[in-house]
């Protein structure tokens, strides 16, 4: 896929029904979704438990756009080439989760994956200063990474000071957590691409009911590329 800084819209399929995930992931992509995102939790690296290869293989197929896989685990090299064979178009590591990030973005790439590198809320951006060179998106937790629905943490300087030091490299600034209408126009004015969105796609919607996914995403990109143009 070729590179662009549009706003693009990544619902977390965290917030969708658990026990549908195929017509959830080809209703949010009807509805205007730009790329599926996908959260695996380990129960260790954060206090919570998702879904692992085997899940993230079975979604795969109702994929058409990009599926970008957010791994909250530790350690991560063990767990690359699984996520390679699943299908992941992006894979995401926490700088948090071992000492060696840049063997672990080296290994993702190497894997034929895109190189994605997270930051909790308390890491500042300099932690990624010299892998950026390998990574194709830096994600911004403005959150502590776990569970959805949780109220946005400000870290618009940090995304600032992330976008500065990316200056003309491909690489996507990448927001998660807490991301609304509200909130979406402050960290796309800061100079971040794509925005994570549970809970406000998935509110009020259903897979019999997939307009209020499209209304909630259309809200989301509206406001953030609002705050571009003004
Ligand atoms: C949190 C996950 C997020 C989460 C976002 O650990 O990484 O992707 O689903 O949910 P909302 O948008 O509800 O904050
Ligand atoms: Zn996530």
């Amino acid at each position: 896929m070729s590179f662009d800084r549009k706003i693009k819209i990544a619902p977390s399929i965290l917030s969708a029904d658990f026990a549908n995930f195929g017509a959830e992931i080809r209703a949010i992509e009807a509805q205007g979704a730009d790329w599926v995102h996908v959260d695996v939790m380990d129960g260790h690296f954060v206090p919570n438990l998702t879904f692992g290869p085997p899940a993230v293989k079975a979604f795969r197929p109702h994929v058409k756009t990009f599926m970008d896989v957010h791994l909250m685990i530790a350690p991560v090299d063990p767990w690359i080439e699984a996520y390679a064979e699943a299908g992941a178009d992006m894979l995401t590591a926490h700088v948090e989760a071992g000492p060696h990030i840049h063997r672990t973005l080296q290994a993702i790439r190497a894997a034929g994956m895109k190189a994605g590198v997270a930051l909790n809320p308390a890491t500042p951006a300099a932690a990624v200063e010299h892998v950026l060179d390998i990574c194709d998106m830096v994600l911004v937790m403005t959150v502590n990474p776990g569970f959805g629905g949780q109220s946005f943490i400000d870290l618009t300087e940090k995304v600032r000071r992330l976008r500065a030091m990316i200056g003309d490299r491909p690489i996507h600034i990448q927001i998660d957590g807490g991301v609304t209408p509200q909130t979406a126009p402050l960290v796309a004015a800061a100079g971040a691409d794509v925005l994570v969105a549970g809970s406000a796609v998935f509110r009020g919607g259903s897979v019999e009911n997939p307009a209020v996914y499209g209304a909630n995403i259309r809200a989301i990109r509206e406001a953030a590329e609002a705050a571009l143009a003004g």
